[in-house]
């Protein structure tokens, strides 16, 4: 970092990154550094986000790159370099080509920007970000997934909907894994500070939980080809924002359990404190024990994927 402005690489200048990259200069964070396999690919999006800086009235510098030189000083790194899925697809079918590609993602950032903090956004998201901190060895408060923001925004724009009203009035919770096991938590959702359940039926509200479950397929199942970016990539900036600001969000996101929730040696989506030291703290609710076991089965469920699928 030479300005004295926050840097941050992006990983990956596919759908995912590029809009991270835009929403970052949208907020004029700092520097964005974004790195691509394909170099040409990560410059001309940087070069036409560049042309843009006068209408952003954004000040920052941004960069295309293939050459993890170019990261170097970042304050933090997200990760969305991978396939997307395609129709008829889990995220879980992505794992052996992304694993690879996490390896020589991890190996680059663990040489040149050692002292960052990773978003990771990859998919089996879980699995990848577990995957990352082993090759990083980065200590896992560092290594941090996005997933929980854009679950629970999927959850509260279907609640806004269904009620009325605005967007920014509802707070959803989802917690587990970015995956069908995901815990949607409608107990601890509100809108305008009123208990969900307050507002909606029963069966619109399980209804909901189930179309949030399913989002991310919704999506790929209408586009035909690749999945979701806009919400994925805003939720991503909003990650690398909350740790350069030091804003202290408490926010679902995927974190090293050691004990929480019954769960150890896993990512699962949790609340959790994000700030300029990445994972602050990890928020433990009050679970009913139908919440619980939902909770559990979803961590445990990964940690046989870790194993079976990773060797782990
Ligand atoms: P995309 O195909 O548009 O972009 C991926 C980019 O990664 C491509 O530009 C590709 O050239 C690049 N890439 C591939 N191998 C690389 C390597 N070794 N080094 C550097 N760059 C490399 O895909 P999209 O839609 O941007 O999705 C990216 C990933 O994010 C996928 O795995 C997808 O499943 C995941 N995702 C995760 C979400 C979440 O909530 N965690 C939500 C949406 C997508
Ligand atoms: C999503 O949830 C595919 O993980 C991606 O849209």
């Amino acid at each position: 970092m030479t300005s004295g402005r926050s840097k941050i690489a992006v990983i990956g200048a596919g759908n995912v990154g590029a809009t991270c990259a835009f929403v970052l200069a949208q907020m004029k964070l700092g520097d964005i550094v974004m790195l691509d396999i394909f170099e040409g690919f990560a410059k001309g999006k940087a070069l036409d986000m560049s042309q843009d800086a006068q209408v952003l009235n954004y000040d920052g510098n941004i960069t295309g790159t293939a050459d993890y030189a170019d990261i170097a000083g970042a304050d933090v790194v997200v990760v969305t370099s991978g396939f997307p899925r395609q129709p008829g697809m889990s995220r879980e079918d992505l794992i052996g080509k992304n694993a690879e590609i996490i390896t020589q993602v991890g190996t680059g950032i663990k040489e040149h920007a050692p002292d960052s903090i990773i978003v990771m956004v990859t998919n089996p998201l879980d699995l990848m970000t577990y995957h990352m901190q082993k090759i990083t060895g980065f200590p896992t408060h560092r290594v941090v997934g996005q997933a929980g923001i854009l679950d629970s925004a999927r959850m509260t724009h279907f609640i806004a909907d269904a009620v009325g009203c605005s967007e920014e009035d509802v707070q959803a919770m989802v917690l587990g894994g970015h995956g069908d096991t995901m815990v949607p938590l409608p107990r601890y959702t509100t809108v305008g500070g009123i208990s969900v359940d307050q507002l909606l039926d029963e069966e619109t509200i399980a209804a909901i939980c189930e179309r949030t479950a399913k989002g991310g397929g919704e999506i790929v199942k209408l586009l035909e080809r690749g999945s979701a970016f806009y919400a994925p990539g805003s939720a991503a900036a909003i990650m690398a924002e909350a740790i350069v600001q030091d804003r202290k969000r408490l926010i679902p996101a995927s974190a090293y359990l050691t004990g929480q929730y019954g769960l150890d040696e896993v990512y699962i989506g949790v609340p959790i404190i994000l700030g300029s030291n990445g994972v602050e703290k990890i928020i433990e609710l009050e679970l009913t024990e139908g919440e619980l076991s939902s909770l559990q089965g979803s961590g445990n469920f990964y940690k046989q994927q870790l194993s079976e699928l990773l060797g782990y």
